[in-house]
């Protein structure tokens, strides 16, 4: 079944994960070799902000979180979006998250590499940062977009039937193909975690809808490694890179130990590969 995919790729990168910057690797791929990229890249932010916020609880939180500057946030955005677009085969798809303070440069960036946007999602999380003088944010974007829409795979029925009803009777499967996706962050306590991660249940969400089992599914910015363990645990198969030793030691270690949650010491509680409840 997968063995055709296997060959575009070197079996050196499947279920590989590797430090260094994404830009540089990817120049490394084939053309074509991956079917489904998720990705959430680092956000232009104010450094300063940055840091008071990513040094609030100290011991577990992962420090070292690679930054872009504002200004050069566009021609970042142009040379990974390019690069990404180049190893991303005609049949595949891919989803990336953006803050919508730099949306703006996500979209020109989009239209420079000629993909075609399937969808605008948002994803509304729970416990925004709050605020006196402005609404809350309380959502990411994330653009859903291919090479050849005619090609690119969806599974319309993959998680409900035609039939299968929620709660207040309307039809499940509609609900959950709306564009807008409420699902809740994870609270890791406890466990050593990076400062900003995907829940499990909007990758899952993605894979179930846009891949099958053996896909090979790519993330440029990997972070906790949250796509490639989801990818592994859901029988995907991975390929990931991260700029960040630390974080990228954290990944290897996710995905080596088969735990979705690592800890610092041995003798502290070890989770197996079952997601943890919100
Ligand atoms: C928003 S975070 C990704 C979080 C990830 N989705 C998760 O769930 O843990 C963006 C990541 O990109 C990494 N990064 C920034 N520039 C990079 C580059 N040029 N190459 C590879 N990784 C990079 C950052 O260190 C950060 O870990």
């Amino acid at each position: 079944m997968a063995q055709d995919r296997v060959n575009t790729l070197h079996p050196e990168y499947i279920n590989t994960i590797k430090q260094g910057d994404c830009i540089e690797l990817m120049s490394e791929m084939p053309d074509e070799c991956v079917d489904l990229v998720i990705t959430d890249p680092p956000f232009a932010i104010d450094f300063k902000a940055a840091r008071q916020n990513y040094n609030r609880n100290g011991n577990r939180v992962l420090q070292g979180y690679n930054e872009i500057e504002s200004s050069d946030y566009l021609t970042f955005t142009l040379d990974w979006l390019s690069a990404a677009t180049r190893v991303l085969k005609d049949s595949g798809s891919m989803y990336v998250f953006s803050g919508w303070n730099h949306l703006k440069e996500l979209l020109i960036a989009i239209d420079h590499c000629k993909l075609t946007t399937v969808n605008h999602l948002v994803w509304k999380y729970q416990f925004g940062v709050v605020t006196t003088r402005k609404f809350v944010t309380s959502h990411y974007h994330c653009l859903f977009v291919c090479k050849n829409d005619k090609k690119r795979k969806f599974h319309p029925y993959c998680r409900y039937d035609k039939h299968t009803r929620t709660e207040d009777g309307g039809s499940a499967h509609y609900r959950d193909k709306e564009d807008v996706w409420e699902i809740k962050r994870e609270y890791w306590p406890g466990a050593i975690k990076t400062p900003t991660k995907l829940p499990s249940e909007l990758i899952v969400k993605i894979l179930d809808y846009s891949s099958e089992r053996g896909d090979v599914v790519f993330d440029p910015f990997l972070g906790s490694g949250q796509v490639a363990v989801v990818s592994k645990i859901k029988g995907r198969r991975y390929i990931g890179f991260e700029i960040v030793p630390e974080y990228y030691g954290l990944a290897r270690k996710r995905l080596e130990s088969d735990r979705y949650l690592v800890y610092t010491t041995e003798d502290e509680p070890v989770l197996d590969l079952s997601f943890p409840t919100h």
